[in-house]
């Protein structure tokens, strides 16, 4: 059993209603009741769901998180946009910044470097996702990728401690294809050797994402140095979500 400090942050994309609400009580309670698993819960539901989530996680160890925020810091004439500010000032402590999905509608680098700022500016912590894609990967670009847009997004951010880095290869999101673990194994080695040496982050948290379910569970936990996990599709169903933070630790 790993003695490790483990989170496990469920991306909830665009999915989930009120009704939604009733899949967090099993989490919750268990939780509660296996206090012996050092396991940090991360739940990043749609924005119309982030306030009912907070209030019904209030007496637990489970953290809100919004899954994106614009790079405006307060407020501003930004329609259908929400700031980091907004997403603070009700209670959430988490924000994912550099998801793929985002990326893929325009998040560039420098976007990103600019929400992250404004993450941190107004106090949320930030899950920073950065991954390859299939070509980039067949063309042993992953490594150059990746430090690029590492560096890019946090340029010039003062708290890094406060980022837990999300690698998600992107052919992965969402299709049930995960890297060999050896392969994983040496990404999130290059990872956090990087951001130990060249970016000066002590102890920095790296999670991985990308297909995460019960079954994988127990090859991913094995991935030397893993901080935990991103787990969007078996997040949803909360016996899955359940099992994958058991099995982590048994
Ligand atoms: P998935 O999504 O677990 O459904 O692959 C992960 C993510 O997109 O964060």
């Amino acid at each position: 059993m790993t003695n490790k400090y483990m989170y496990f942050v469920a991306n909830w994309k665009m999915y989930g209603d009120l009704k939604s609400l009733k899949s967090l009580d099993k989490v919750i309670r268990f939780s509660k009741s296996n206090q012996n698993y050092k396991h940090k819960i991360i739940y990043c539901p749609p924005n119309t769901l982030l306030y009912p989530f907070i209030n019904k996680v209030k007496k637990s160890t489970i953290s809100i998180g919004a899954q994106n925020c614009h790079t405006h810091e307060s407020y501003g004439p930004f329609t259908g946009s929400v700031s980091s500010k907004m997403i603070k000032s009700i209670g959430a402590k988490f924000v994912i910044i550099g998801h793929s999905e985002n990326r893929s509608y325009g998040d560039t680098d420098a976007v990103i470097n600019k929400k992250i700022k404004s993450s941190i500016n107004n106090g949320l912590k930030v899950i920073f996702c950065f991954g390859e894609t299939l070509n980039q990967r067949k063309k042993k670009l992953t490594n150059n990728v990746l430090f690029n847009q590492i560096k890019k997004g946090i340029f010039s951010i003062k708290k890094k401690q406060n980022i837990i880095f999300a690698y998600e290869p992107i052919w992965s999101i969402g299709t049930g294809a995960v890297l060999k673990k050896s392969d994983l194994e040496m990404n999130v080695r290059f990872i956090k050797n990087k951001l130990k040496t060249k970016l000066k982050i002590k102890n920095p948290k790296v999670i991985y994402g990308g297909s995460v379910n019960p079954k994988n569970i127990k090859n991913l936990k094995e991935i030397n140095n893993i901080d935990g996990f991103l787990i969007g599709g078996a997040s949803l169903d909360p016996k899955k979500f359940i099992d994958i933070v058991k099995k982590t630790f048994i």
